[in-house]
Order: C-alpha cells, then sequence, then structure tokens
C-alpha cells in the first residue's frame, strides 16, 4: 500500500481531491472518488477474494480492485461503461483476474448464489443523472417508486449473490424537489435492510466540486433552502441468522 494513505477511521469521509492514480479519472458521468472504493476493499476484503460491483460505470471500484490484488466481477447495462471499463482495467497494473460482463444489476446471471466475498457499488440516485436515452434496463430512467421497486431486485440480488458474514457498501444520495428533500439514502437503506441484511455503518461522504458555484449558492438563500453536500455509503451485513 502507498505509504501517504490512511484508511478512513470515522463515519465522515471528505476527500477533497479525488484521487487519480493508476488510471482512475473523473471524466464519467457521476463517478466515485477512487478512494471510496479503497477504504472499503481494504477493510473488508482479503487479497485474491471476489469484490462485485454490478454499477460499474467507468470501472472505478474494479481499477482499485486489481490494484490491490483482489479478483473482481463489474457488470452494467451500458456499453459505453463497458469499453470504459474494461480499457482501464487492462492498462491497470496487476495480475488478479477482472471479468466484466453486460448484466443488469437485477438479474446477475452466471454469479452463484453464496459466491461474492464483497459488494461495493455505486447506482444512479434515481434520475438525477440519465445514463442512457432509451435503454430499457437503466435504473436512471425509472420515475422515482420504480426505482425504489428496481432497488428491491438489487437488494435481492445482493443478498443471493455474498456469502455469509460479508459486507455489502452502497453509496447513496438524496434529492430535492419543490423545496422539499426524498430521502432516497433513507429509503434505499431501509429497503436492504427489508430485503434482510444487517446495516453495519452509516458513513456521511462530503461531496465536493457540486452546485459551488455562484449561481447555486445565489438560489439557496433566495428560495431558502439548504445545498445538499453529502451522500451517504451505506454498509450492510448478511449474517447467517437474521
Ligand atoms: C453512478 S454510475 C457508477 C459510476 C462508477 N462508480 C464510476 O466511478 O464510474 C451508475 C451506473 O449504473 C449503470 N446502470 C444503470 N442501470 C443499471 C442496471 N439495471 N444494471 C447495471 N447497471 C446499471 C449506469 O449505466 C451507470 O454506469
Amino acid at each position: 500500500m502507498d505509504s501517504d494513505f490512511n484508511l478512513q477511521t470515522t463515519t465522515v469521509w471528505s476527500f477533497p481531491e479525488r484521487g487519480n492514480w493508476g488510471t482512475h479519472k473523473g471524466d464519467y458521468p457521476g463517478n466515485w472518488s477512487p478512494y471510496i472504493p479503497k477504504n472499503i476493499i481494504l477493510r473488508y476484503s482479503k487479497e485474491n477474494e471476489i469484490v462485485l460491483d454490478q454499477f460499474a460505470g467507468s470501472g472505478t471500484t474494479l481499477v482499485e480492485a486489481k490494484l490491490l490484488n483482489r479478483r473482481a466481477i463489474g457488470c452494467d447495462i451500458n456499453d459505453n461503461a463497458l469499453i470504459i471499463s474494461k480499457q482501464r482495467v487492462n492498462k491497470t497494473l496487476g495480475n488478479s483476474k477482472i471479468c466484466i460482463l453486460k448484466r443488469d444489476a437485477r438479474k446477475l446471471d452466471g454469479i452463484k448464489n453464496n459466491s461474492i466475498d464483497l459488494i461495493c457499488t455505486h447506482p444512479p440516485y434515481s434520475n438525477m443523472i440519465k445514463y442512457s436515452i432509451d435503454n430499457k434496463d437503466d435504473l436512471s430512467l425509472l420515475s422515482l417508486e420504480d426505482f425504489y421497486i428496481a432497488m428491491g431486485d438489487v437488494a435481492k440480488e445482493c443478498f443471493r449473490v455474498l456469502k455469509y458474514d460479508r459486507y455489502c457498501a452502497i453509496l447513496m444520495g438524496d434529492m430535492r424537489k419543490n423545496n422539499f428533500i426524498i430521502p432516497i439514502g433513507f429509503n434505499i437503506m431501509n429497503i436492504f435492510i427489508n430485503e434482510g441484511f444487517k446495516l453495519k455503518e452509516i458513513i456521511i461522504k462530503e461531496q465536493h466540486n457540486c452546485k459551488s458555484t455562484k449561481y447555486w449558492k445565489d438560489l439557496s438563500i433566495k428560495k431558502n433552502f439548504y445545498l445538499i453536500t453529502h451522500e451517504y455509503l451505506f454498509v450492510f451485513k448478511k449474517l447467517c441468522s437474521v
């Protein structure tokens, strides 16, 4: 591990510098900082174990898994995302096997029950960023109600493929509509708990580079609301008996 890297030790995380080592780049819409999967992978898995990111996007988790000598499976329904993540993983140093598949996170065909050591993933936050125009499997095109139903199916698949006594980490953000907060994060948290997961951690992740412009600051004063600058990183455990 690099000498200047410190594992996070509290429930508030903030990475003002996103992290651009290896093949990481912050150019994919809604990408996450590589510090997030790095912290989760190091804390909850060992070398050679299998990490799953079923909303892989540009492959940040997969690149980190390879650098940390973990095997990994990455899925996405977006062809462009699959191309980018394959390129970045192939250019990353390391010998671990990283498998990249076109799969819907609601139906992870080919991934066996109780076979994954760690899930570390970052779904769309409902339709805040749209990842395609008309891909029927794209969760970012759904209404909020349908998004919650879809995430119920995602939680079921997470529970099916994860080994017992292992962890599932998922990043989620809230939304504001008509001046009121929609607590998407807590609703997704409850969906995972209802699927049988035990809640291990709620981590607050500070958001940088978003809505920091004068336009948004002025609007927040004029319309009397606070700008959302945090996301939730939920860590769940699949216990042997629930
Ligand atoms: C927030 S992005 C992930 C970004 C990623 N963490 C990164 O750093 O690049 C969410 C991804 O979920 C994908 N997605 C949307 N619906 C999906 C589905 N049903 N199954 C799998 N992936 C899906 C989108 O194409 C998008 O790439």
